[in-house]
């Protein structure tokens, strides 16, 4: 009986209390979500802050709505509010004292609006305020005083604005800020003091304006910068020493600018750096000395510049790089020997699509850890047969799309990983010196990615056959004392006329040069003039095209613009014919060897003997039928003579 009454009053002790504990009724206005804690977030159709808030709302965010103007009294009964937000609505307008009320707010964000322009002081009474967002406005001007008194700004962000002009003192009072975006305004020029007073930023944001340059010690007091983005302007000049004062940096962009040049050191004493971008800008040399120690760096971008030639050490101190994409510049001619150093952990190289005619046999040497290599769309004539000696780790090359008409198949010998090779696009020279990389493909199945597309270019009649189609037995012609046909003398060039313009080669041939010049290897020292061609080639069909510099001495030169460039050259030492079909130019001459050359020589006596006897026989007959006329002329003339005269007569009777 005590047990059921001792436990009767423990449940009407606990329902007591549930009863007793106070239950908090949300009130929460329509169009908006409340949560408990207070947050309250309200869409659509409202013009204003709704007046029944919960008490307890500590955060309000109206998102798409018709709220176009904040009044004096919009955030008033709000005390425990902090932050605050009015974005992707019509706001156009704030009233001066509209945050006079609510001087708690830690946050103001009035982004994607249709603000104009803003009360000079608006924010001053918002003393404790960290974060700012006016981003997606139409902001022209910033007054000098819109941030007095925010001395606890942290985060300032303004972009998408169409601000043209900045005050000089306009940031004086943000000792605190961290992060400041102006990017996609149309700032032309910053007050070369006007960052001084922000010691503390972290983030500069300044991309899609239109600054034109910089001034010297416009970063001068930014020690604790981390993130610089300056790219998308049209910066033309850099004063020198501009970046030295950031020591903590970790970011610089200066990517789609105009810098034709860098100054010297630019980029000296930012060890912390991490990722530089230089790309698109139409720069034409760089400096001896321009980058110091920045190990941390690990991709880098340079393309899209007008550069020809760059420094032998311009990335010796970029110790760390993992991907270097040096590519797109279409000037680029040539790369020092010694380009790639000092970059060990290298693994990715990009140098496609530049003007790289020759690549040093040593350029690849220190880049033990390569995997890829991108080599296509240059002009490469040849490729060194060694230079992939130590690409122990190589497992992905591309040289497609050159100007390499053969390749030894020793090339690849210490690739042992390689997984894919690209080598289409080049204008195959499907003679004797072919053979062995026709060998490596086929032993090489599936390693070709674009074996379809690896094409003979030359000889014409095997034009467009794919490498790995051809024979053995097509190369038996090879293996027949090939010695006998080397050049005796050194090469002699000759240049090719051009003449016609309308029939240049079709597109899939690569060469385009005005003037083609032919090396040719003269047989023996029997030329009876410099001008006409006497030589032999290696074999009866082959072609000799390369563009070189203009020619000198004995080089038979005629003038543009191009008609063919293509020169074929049968076997022989008589220079005999000549024609030109199909921008091909053919010379045929007569066998130099002994067998044939008596052979004719035979003909041609016979043929002569022929003529002679033809000749006397035809003499002999016409003195013959000259002799039986005569005899008739006379006979039949004296007979007409009689039959005349006895008609004249009949005719006067
Ligand atoms: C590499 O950095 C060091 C130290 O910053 C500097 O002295 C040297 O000149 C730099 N080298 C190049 C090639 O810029
Ligand atoms: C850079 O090269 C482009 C085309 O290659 C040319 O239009 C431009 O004028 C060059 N710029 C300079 C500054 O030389």
């Amino acid at each position: 009986d005590n047990f059921s009454r001792g436990t009767m009053w423990q449940v009407i002790l606990i329902l007591l209390c549930i009863s007793i504990l106070p239950t908090q009724t949300i009130i929460c206005p329509s169009s908006c979500m409340c949560n408990e804690k207070g947050a309250v977030k309200c869409v659509g159709n409202i013009t204003d802050v709704p007046k029944t808030m919960p008490n307890s709302t500590y955060l309000l965010q109206l998102n798409d709505t018709n709220v176009r103007v904040l009044n004096e009294q919009s955030l008033a009964n709000l005390p425990l509010m902090l932050r605050f937000s009015v974005s992707f609505s019509s706001l156009s307008a704030v009233h001066p004292r509209a945050f006079y009320v609510a001087p708690q707010l830690l946050s103001v964000k009035l982004s994607f609006n249709n603000l104009t322009s803003l009360p000079p002081r608006v924010f001053s009474p918002l003393v404790s305020l960290e974060q700012l967002h006016l981003d997606g406005n139409h902001l022209e001007s910033i007054p000098s005083v819109m941030f007095e008194g925010l001395a606890r700004l942290i985060e300032l962000e303004m972009s998408r604005n169409a601000i043209v002009h900045l005050a000089p003192d306009v940031f004086s009072s943000l000792s605190s800020l961290r992060f400041l975006n102006l990017g996609k305004n149309y700032i032309r020029e910053l007050p070369p003091t006007v960052f001084h007073s922000l010691t503390r930023l972290q983030f500069l944001i300044l991309y899609n304006n239109q600054l034109e340059r910089i001034e010297a010690g416009a970063f001068d007091e930014l020690a604790n910068l981390l993130e610089l983005k300056l790219h998308h302007n049209q910066i033309a000049s850099l004063p020198s020493e501009v970046f030295w004062a950031l020591g903590n940096l970790r970011m610089l962009t200066l990517s789609s600018n105009r810098l034709q040049g860098v100054p010297e050191k630019t980029f000296y004493y930012m060890p912390k750096l991490t990722k530089l971008t230089l790309y698109s800008n139409p720069l034409q040399s760089l400096p001896d000395q321009l980058m110091g120690q920045m190990p941390l760096i690990s991709d880098l971008y340079l393309y899209g510049t007008n550069l020809t030639v760059v420094p032998w050490n311009l990335f010796a101190n970029m110790s760390g790089l993992q991907k270097l994409s040096l590519h797109l510049n279409d000037k680029l001619r040539e790369l020092p020997q010694d380009l790639f150093c000092c970059q060990p952990k290298l693994q990715r190289l990009s140098l496609k699509a530049n003007d790289l005619q020759v690549l040093d046999g040593d350029l690849f040497s220190n880049l033990t850890n390569l995997n890829v290599l991108l080599l296509n769309d240059n002009k490469l004539r040849s490729i060194p047969k060694n230079i992939f000696r130590h690409l122990s780790n190589l497992n992905s090359i591309e040289i497609n799309n050159n100007h390499l008409n053969t390749l030894s198949d020793e090339v690849f010998s210490s690739n042992v990983g390689l997984r894919a090779v690209t080598l289409g696009g080049n204008p195959w020279d499907c003679t004797c010196s072919i053979r062995d990389i026709v060998g490596w493909i086929r032993r090489h199945e599936g390693v070709v990615s674009d074996r379809e597309g690896v094409k003979c270019y030359s000889p014409q009649h095997l034009e467009l056959r794919k490498l790995y189609s051809l024979q053995d037995e097509e190369f038996s012609v090879c293996d027949t004392t090939p010695s006998s046909y080397l050049p005796t003398t050194p090469p002699i060039e000759i240049y090719v006329s051009p003449s016609n313009p309308s029939s240049t080669p079709s597109s899939s041939i690569p060469f385009r040069t005005t003037t083609s010049i032919i090396t040719v290897s003269p047989t023996t020292a029997s030329q009876t003039s410099p001008d006409i061609v006497l030589f032999e080639s290696d074999n009866p069909f082959q072609l000799f095209t390369e563009a070189l510099p203009p020619p000198q001495g004995d080089s038979y030169f005629l003038s543009f613009p191009p008609f063919y460039d293509r020169l074929v050259v049968e076997q022989g030492q008589k220079f005999i014919h000549n024609n030109r079909m199909k921008s091909w130019v053919y010379i045929w001459s007569l066998s130099s060897d002994s067998a044939s050359a008596g052979l004719i020589m035979a003909l041609h006596i016979l043929l002569v003997a022929a003529g002679v006897t033809l000749i006397l026989a035809t003499i002999y007959g016409m003195y013959r039928l000259q002799q039986s006329i005569n005899e008739d002329f006379w006979e039949v003339a004296s007979g007409n003579m009689l039959s005349n005269q006895k008609q004249k007569s009949t005719d006067r009777l």
